[in-house]
């Protein structure tokens, strides 16, 4: 299946007519509630409350008159404010909620901006099409950090900052950490134990000159087909890889948003030669001599507002847009793997600085508890568990490797 050329130059395309997924900004959200340790306040039954440190149906909750109403059972807690992102007392028929969802000393919980559509429901979708918008998921002073950070929209004269973003600002780290989009990947991967294939980091994508190189078709990590080929048959039923794209600036045909092949991820084959795949378009005189990879109505745009994840099956074909507008697009493009994948870069010295920084100190425990789970990649074997990182002297050893088998000598 995978054995072809991929770096034969064929005549690519010139049009750019996609077919236009637009994805309308909700007029409402649902709300969830934070207990003092960032952990959620939710009922399975309508009757047992309870704090959980993820996201389900169970964890989302309406605003009402007076107080919040559950979503899915309809129980309803009385409260002192409604407001968004400011603390509150909640009550059951009188009585305070603790800090653990009981009844007991009164606790602070934090209203927080919720998703559109209970994930349940994403979760359907995800299943049926291969992806998923979560639009407007991420709370606006969330997406207002990651324009910052990515010196895009009203921040687009700010001079970038040299430190990893993760430890610049802690909206990074709840992007990383938003809870539906990574109760989706456990889901549909079918495990809990999930890594990020390499450090978040928010890009900004310029105004195209009409010359550089672009990005061809590609499926990504692990898979890679057609690209690198890293996965060496269909996997199946076994989801390798998840990809997540957070549109941090509106994501619009025009400014560069993704273009994909929806529901390709079925087919289990890396895209067409003809359609030019990154291997054969980003190569020097790729676009002056042969075009631009195919972007005609076989193809789809998803144009989403700013705050919005989409999350799909690694394997769907796809390549990035061109900004043809003089703002730049941001975005944050992340890899999610399962736990026993090697990743694509590494993480470690990130967290490190993550840990280490003010930014790990405006986050919730629960935030900072799952940055450790999908960043910390780990050996666990017989003599215990161990973390992975760099290790200078045996990187030196293996590029040296790598330099004596690429020598005609
Ligand atoms: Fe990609």
């Amino acid at each position: 299946m995978l054995a072809n050329d991929n770096t034969r130059p064929v005549k690519l395309h010139t049009e750019f007519d996609p077919r236009v997924v637009a994805i309308a900004k909700p007029a409402r959200h649902h709300r969830y509630l934070l207990a003092p340790n960032g952990d959620w306040l939710g009922t399975a039954d309508g009757d047992t409350l309870r704090v959980q440190g993820h996201v389900d149906d169970a964890a989302i909750w309406d605003a009402t008159d007076g107080g919040f109403e559950h979503a899915v059972t309809g129980l309803r807690l009385e409260a002192d404010g409604t407001a968004l992102e400011e603390p509150t007392r909640l009550r059951r028929g009188g009585a305070e909620l603790g800090a653990d969802g009981g009844p007991g000393a009164g606790a602070d919980f934090t209203v927080a901006h919720g998703p559109e559509k209970l994930p349940s429901a994403s979760l359907r979708e995800l299943r049926e099409q291969g992806w998923v918008s979560l639009t407007c998921v991420l709370s606006p002073s969330v997406v207002d950090g990651l324009q910052m950070v990515g010196c895009v929209d009203a921040y687009e004269g700010r001079e970038p900052v040299r430190k990893p973003p993760l430890a610049q600002h802690p909206a990074v780290a709840k992007v990383t950490a938003e809870p539906v989009s990574l109760w989706l990947t456990r889901e549909y991967m079918g495990t809990r134990d999930i890594r990020l294939g390499h450090a978040p980091g928010v890009m900004a994508l310029p105004q195209d000159d009409g010359q550089r190189e672009v990005q061809g078709w590609h499926t990504d990590f692990p898979y890679l087909w057609g690209t690198g080929d890293r996965v060496p048959m269909p996997s199946g039923d076994l989801v390798l890889g998840m990809q997540r794209n957070v549109c941090v600036s509106d994501f619009r045909k025009d400014n560069g948003a993704t273009v994909f092949k929806l529901g390709s991820h079925r087919s289990n084959t890396p895209p067409p030669v003809e359609w030019g795949r990154s291997t054969q378009t980003y190569r020097r005189g790729s676009r002056a001599n042969n075009g631009l990879p195919y972007g005609g109505p076989q193809a789809d745009v998803i144009e989403a507002p700013a705050g919005s994840i989409v999350l799909y099956d690694a394997r769907t074909w796809h390549r990035a847009g061109m900004n043809t507008t003089p703002s730049k697009r941001g975005a944050m493009i992340q890899a999610i793997v399962p736990g026993f994948i090697m990743p694509f870069m590494d993480t470690s010295a990130t967290l490190k600085a993550f840990l280490a920084s003010d930014a790990c100190k405006q986050v919730t425990e629960r935030e900072r508890k799952e940055i450790d789970n999908l960043m910390l990649h780990k050996i666990a074997g017989p003599a215990g568990v161990f973390a992975i990182t760099v290790d200078a002297e045996l990187t030196e050893r293996a590029r040296g490797q790598q330099a004596a088998a690429a020598s005609v000598y």
